[in-house]
């Protein structure tokens, strides 16, 4: 197939730390006042901070002013760092490792494509962050998923051309990001969530060398 260039999702993909992002914002939840599910929270994967504020507090009915929006936002963020901050390598979601040092045996180049703008940091915590040739995350871009702005600056970054490029993603906004720049999409998770993904995987143990290898075949 060609491909020349992986780009990973951070959350949901790497590591697991949708439970973390939930716990933060059901904490500024119930500090408001209302309760905040987990079914909920699935509204927020690949969702800027900004814009997961915007639905919270949609979902408690909440009129915030500019200057109480800007504090729960800095609020939010403090919290999930707090438990960030606990995160080591065994947070690693299974599997990851194999494809990532199966990638660098075979020198191709490996980008990450996150909306979060703790992407750097949280990669450090879990000791990946020497695999990735590149980084784009929440800080660099302006337009997000579905907009394929984060993938496209990433295949830039690695020199590959986008159609050469192969995106992993849980979420179905990152999906339609990939699809929309033109790269290979893969979904990791609910096949029936990412049914717009070429191909689906529940996560990284079902994804075999073969696979791999029939990838970055010419
Ligand atoms: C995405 C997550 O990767 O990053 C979202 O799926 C999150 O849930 C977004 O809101 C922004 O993250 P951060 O770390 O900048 O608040
Ligand atoms: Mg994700």
């Amino acid at each position: 197939m060609n491909i020349r260039g992986f780009i990973f999702d951070l959350d949901g993909v790497i590591v697991d730390t949708a439970k973390y992002h939930y716990l933060a914002w059901k904490n500024l939840a119930n500090e408001l006042g209302f309760e905040f599910t987990h079914e909920q929270n699935e509204l927020f994967k690949g969702v800027s901070r900004k814009r997961c504020l915007e639905i919270l507090l949609d979902i408690g009915g909440i009129t915030a002013t500019q200057e109480q929006f800007d504090r729960w936002m800095v609020e939010k963020n403090i919290d999930y760092l707090a438990y960030i901050e606990k995160m080591d390598k065994s947070e690693i979601l299974p599997d990851v490792p194999k494809v990532l040092d199966f990638l660098r045996d075979e020198n191709i180049p490996i980008a990450l494509g996150s909306a979060s703008k703790n992407a750097k940091a949280i990669l450090e915590k879990v000791e990946l962050l020497p695999y990735f040739d590149a980084l784009v995350d929440g800080n660099n871009v302006t337009k997000a998923k579905p907009d394929p702005e984060v993938f496209l600056i990433g295949a830039k970054q690695l020199g590959v051309a986008p159609e050469h490029c192969v995106v992993f993603e849980d979420a179905v906004a990152g999906i339609q990001a990939a699809n929309n720049a033109h790269m290979l999409s893969i979904g990791i998770g609910d096949k029936k969530i990412l049914s717009e993904a070429d191909y689906n995987f529940s996560d990284f143990t079902e994804i075999n060398i073969d696979f791999l290898k029939q990838l970055i075949s010419e």
